[in-house]
């Protein structure tokens, strides 16, 4: 069994249009080693939101394995996959993808309360998470009455609030002025430090990935060090 919270291994992509075929992922091999910040860095159109999905179990790979928990996702049924995910996996995404109508506690505890906490603990542990963001005055608030980067601070207290060994995050900050887009990215690291989860992050911005742990880029289908 393998000692990595997540794993890819010879992971390929393959996309058919009406004429060609896009070879998107030829073969990527990732380890993720627990507390570890990665930033992907990556030309448009390079894969990197593919990569995402298929290491978050979303989508599923042409060949090649996605090992998370030491369980191989193509090999466990569809509620195995889903459970595993929940447990393990948080996701933050370039649009906060946040239910609009729905407080930003309601939207932070929303993912204990589908792992079955009971409610007045979920509501303890995502008010901690929304304190821990900066954002103790504004548990109330809808997400309609927050701004962009409160809005993405309500992203990552959700990604984070089930402990989950690993957060995926596609341009967590992708929508953000550079001031905001520092200040969040700034938290979420603090964050990840002192909660030891290990985070992988596509970036289009160098200077946030120069401060991760470790910076790959993704180029023809292939996952390098840089
Ligand atoms: N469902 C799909 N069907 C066919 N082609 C797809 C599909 N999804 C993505 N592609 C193609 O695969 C390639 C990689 O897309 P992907 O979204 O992973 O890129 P990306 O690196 O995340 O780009 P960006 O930085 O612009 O977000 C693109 O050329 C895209 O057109
Ligand atoms: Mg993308």
């Amino acid at each position: 069994m393998s000692n990595y919270i997540l794993e890819c291994q010879a992971l390929s992509k393959v996309y058919h249009d009406a004429t060609a075929k896009i070879e998107v992922l030829n073969n990527v091999d990732l380890q993720v080693n627990p507390g570890e910040l990665i930033a992907i860095v990556g030309n448009s159109g390079s894969g990197k939101s593919t990569l995402l999905h298929l290491l978050g179990g979303l989508d599923k790979p042409t060949s090649g394995k996605v090992i998370l928990s030491g369980k191989n996702l193509a090999e466990v049924t569809e509620n195995e996959k889903c459970r595993l995910r929940n447990r393990y996996l948080g996701f933050v995404y370039q649009f906060h993808h946040l239910l609009p109508e729905f407080t930003a506690l309601e939207n932070v505890s929303m993912p204990l309360l589908i792992g079955n906490i009971q409610p007045d603990i979920a509501k303890q542990k995502a008010e901690r998470l929304l304190d821990m963001v900066g954002l103790k005055n504004r548990v109330t608030h809808k997400i309609g009455e927050l701004s962009g980067g409160e809005r993405q601070r309500v992203a990552i207290a959700r990604a984070l609030v089930a402990d989950p060994s690993c957060v995926l995050a596609d341009e967590p900050t992708g929508n953000l002025d550079m001031r905001n887009a520092e200040m969040v990215f700034r938290m979420f690291v603090d964050l990840q430090k002192t909660l030891q989860t290990s985070v992988i992050m596509v970036t289009h911005d160098r200077r946030i990935a120069e401060q991760a742990d470790r910076v790959l880029i993704l180029k023809e289908g292939q996952l390098l060090g840089v």
